[in-house]
């Protein structure tokens, strides 16, 4: 079955063509960094009207890089939530009047499913059951994945995501949006020993997150150590960084143990960090488990691990009518 999956969430408009047994065809993603840079985060109502100025286009794009005809679709996934309403709605109302202008099925996908998914698309994917970090700019979240559709959430963050974490830091470092792969490169020059942050929770049982005090504390070293600012750069993103990796390993390592898990994954934006990934592995190693990872290309937004979840939704006849609508909020909170 060929599916055509969108995505728009956030601040990516992205369309892809997915076939059977997960083989991604096309993945076309059209970023709005540009225009939200200068505002340092997402501006919604722009996010919303750069959609709809990026949807034709995209899916067009999707459809000729699969090398096949509009009538070879044959279902449309999108996401449904969670994330901007406005944005939302662009994809979603897309994929409803296309799949209802072509009278062929539709579903709405779970973001964070999505995502899950993304681990599946490597071509050496996790069997299940796994253990998955859900690291990006929206969610810190473990869960363990039982079956094709069985997410249990184990923990989440109480406050920030580790992505928007990176985001804030690098905001404080005056390196722009987003942050994440500038505050990685930068860190790669500095000693992850030389400042102690804080690491929230880990004396404590559960599998949560606080990314919060982490964040105020390096404002605060910033703060007190203006004269010497720059010299220092490299040292604050390394120490944060460091900081937010201990947290996530441990976290979904001890996840991991208690669900008996010998398969653990990382997905979202922050899995592309190659700092994290190294260290995850390791520490997977030594506990005698084995670490899987989105291929780069789909550690962010994009509609290839939307198409692919959705797929096993039409499949399951798990579909969207014409007055489906979007939700804001994730639906296991
Ligand atoms: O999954 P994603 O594209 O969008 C959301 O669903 O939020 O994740 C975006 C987030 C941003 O906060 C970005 O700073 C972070 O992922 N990110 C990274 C890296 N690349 C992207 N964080 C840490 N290290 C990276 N290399
Ligand atoms: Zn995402």
């Amino acid at each position: 079955m060929i599916i055509l999956g969108i995505e728009s969430s956030c601040d990516d408009t992205a369309a892809a063509v997915v076939s059977d047994q997960n083989i991604v065809l096309s993945s076309v993603v059209s970023s709005q960094v540009e225009v939200h840079h200068r505002y340092g985060g997402v501006v919604p109502e722009l996010a919303s009207r750069m959609h709809i100025e990026a949807i034709s286009p995209v899916v067009a794009k999707a459809v000729e890089q699969a090398g096949i005809s509009l009538d070879q679709i044959e279902g449309v996934a999108v996401t449904r939530g969670p994330g901007l309403i406005g944005a939302l709605l662009v994809g979603f109302s897309f994929a409803k009047a296309f799949a209802w202008a072509r009278d062929i099925p539709w579903t709405g996908v779970n973001h964070l499913e999505g995502h899950i998914y993304s681990t599946l698309l490597s071509d050496d994917p996790p069997e299940f059951p796994f253990t998955v970090l859900l690291a990006s700019g929206g969610h810190t979240s473990i869960f363990h994945v039982a079956s094709q559709d069985r997410f249990e959430l184990l923990g989440q963050t109480r406050d920030d995501a580790a992505g928007e974490a990176f985001d804030k830091v690098a905001k404080m470092l005056g390196l722009g949006y987003p942050g994440g792969a500038v505050v990685e490169k930068l860190a790669a020059k500095g000693d992850p020993c030389l400042i102690d942050f804080p690491r929230a929770l880990l004396d404590r049982e559960g599998f949560d997150f606080s990314f919060s005090g982490l964040k105020s504390s390096v404002a605060r070293y910033i703060q007190l150590n203006s004269e010497n600012l720059v010299e220092m750069m490299p040292h604050i993103a390394a120490g944060f960084q460091a900081a937010v990796t201990d947290v996530l390993v441990f976290k979904l390592i001890q996840a991991a143990r208690k669900t008996r898990s010998s398969r653990i994954a990382i997905a979202g934006g922050v899995s592309a960090n190659s700092y994290l990934a190294a260290r995850m592995k390791k520490e997977a190693a030594e506990n005698g488990m084995t670490l899987y990872l989105p291929p780069r290309a789909f550690c962010g937004d994009n509609a290839a691990m939307i198409a692919a979840r959705g797929h096993r939704l039409i499949l399951q006849g798990d579909l969207c009518q014409l007055d489906s609508d979007v939700f804001s909020r994730t639906r296991y909170l």
